[in-house]
């Protein structure tokens, strides 16, 4: 018999195929959801290559199909995809809902994101497939199945936060990205990154939100043994908004020119709110060793030390000392 585990994949496998076929084929998802993805920029290749889809609006379409399809309601219901109210009536978890499919690495299904057409802020706008026996979202970087050989061959991963933004960095052919979707960075995805690459590009939104993330999203990566490095965009854009801005050629020229490593970057932001503050500064200075102490090797530590010397204009010596201290208390 077929495991519980495989019945999930194929139920997930079924809702996408149906919402990517509600998409192109009905008038609701093409009149909604394609006209709505064209007037984002995006281009027909891309959406078919992430398998993009549409859920209708309507209370139980998906399930119903499914069922039809003799599909069993335990499964559905076992992937969130179909959830049963107090009343034991069922509908779909997903409706009036541009979708993204995620895969795992291997390319199988196990779960979605749905993204809301409205423009009303109380409805939420992304809606996600909860934890299951399939999906485990800590556990997942979206988008890396279709990143992982160009991860490889480029020996970078670019690091983003949602799906609109893997879906144009791709549009812009850079195919080495992946998002962290709908969770904060965590260990288990800087591991799994770590499987293709030593060297991880953050490429956060531009908003207060973006920049706190990536201040702790890069800690996390040195902490792993990880190089990492940041691009950061104009406030307001994230990577999807600026390369439908710019346009794919400056889009690339702009990731190949403002790629900081993590001290330039971090003092940069820090030194923004500090101004001409002494004791604001040398708070910074501590804030910048802190992230070096967490680098395992003790010679990329050292090389750091010094590129944090001459940028911040202090002896080498005395951030050396810090940088003893914060690892001896560490240990
Ligand atoms: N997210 C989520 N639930 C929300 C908001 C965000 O799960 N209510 C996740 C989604 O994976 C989203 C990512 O966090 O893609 C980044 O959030 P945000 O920047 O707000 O959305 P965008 O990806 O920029 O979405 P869009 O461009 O479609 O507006
Ligand atoms: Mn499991
Ligand atoms: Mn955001
Ligand atoms: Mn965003
Ligand atoms: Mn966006």
């Amino acid at each position: 018999a077929q495991s519980a585990k495989e019945s999930l994949y194929i139920v997930s496998q079924y809702a996408s195929a149906f919402f990517v076929k509600q998409l192109w084929e009905t008038e609701e998802g093409k009149g909604i959801g394609l006209s709505y993805f064209k007037e984002r920029g995006f281009r027909e290749d891309i959406l078919k290559k992430f398998e993009v889809g549409y859920s209708p609006d309507v209370w139980d379409a998906m399930t119903q199909s499914a069922i039809n399809a003799g599909h069993n309601l335990e499964f559905l219901e076992a992937t969130g995809l179909s959830i049963k109210n107090d009343n034991g009536k069922i509908y779909d978890r997903f409706r009036g809902r541009v979708m993204f499919p995620i895969h795992n690495f291997t390319g199988r299904i196990i779960g979605f994101g749905g993204r809301t057409l409205k423009t009303d802020k109380n409805v939420p706008k992304y809606v996600n497939s909860p934890e299951s026996e399939i999906y485990h979202k800590s556990n997942v970087l979206y988008g890396l199945f279709h990143a992982k050989k160009a991860i490889r061959d480029t020996d970078n991963c670019y690091l983003a936060e949602g799906y609109a933004d893997v879906l144009s960095v791709h549009q812009a052919g850079i195919e080495n990205v992946v998002a962290s979707s709908g969770t904060s960075l965590t260990v288990e995805q800087i591991k799994l990154i770590g499987r293709f690459t030593q060297n991880v590009t953050i490429l956060f939104d531009g908003d207060a939100a973006g920049i706190k993330a990536s201040l702790r999203g890069l800690d996390m990566i040195l902490e792993e043994g990880l190089n990492v490095k940041i691009v950061s965009f104009p406030d307001g854009h994230d990577p999807d908004s600026y390369m439908h801005h710019v346009g794919a050629g400056a889009f690339k020229t702009y990731l190949e020119q403002n790629r900081k490593d993590f001290i330039l970057y971090k003092a940069n932001v820090l030194l923004k709110d500090a101004g001409d503050d002494p004791i604001k500064r040398a708070g910074i200075i501590r804030d910048i060793v802190e992230s070096i102490a967490k680098i395992p090797d003790q010679i990329k530590a050292s090389v750091f030390i010094r590129e944090c010397s001459s940028l911040l204009e202090i002896e080498e010596r005395i951030l050396l000392t810090e940088l003893n201290k914060m690892r001896s208390a560490k240990s």
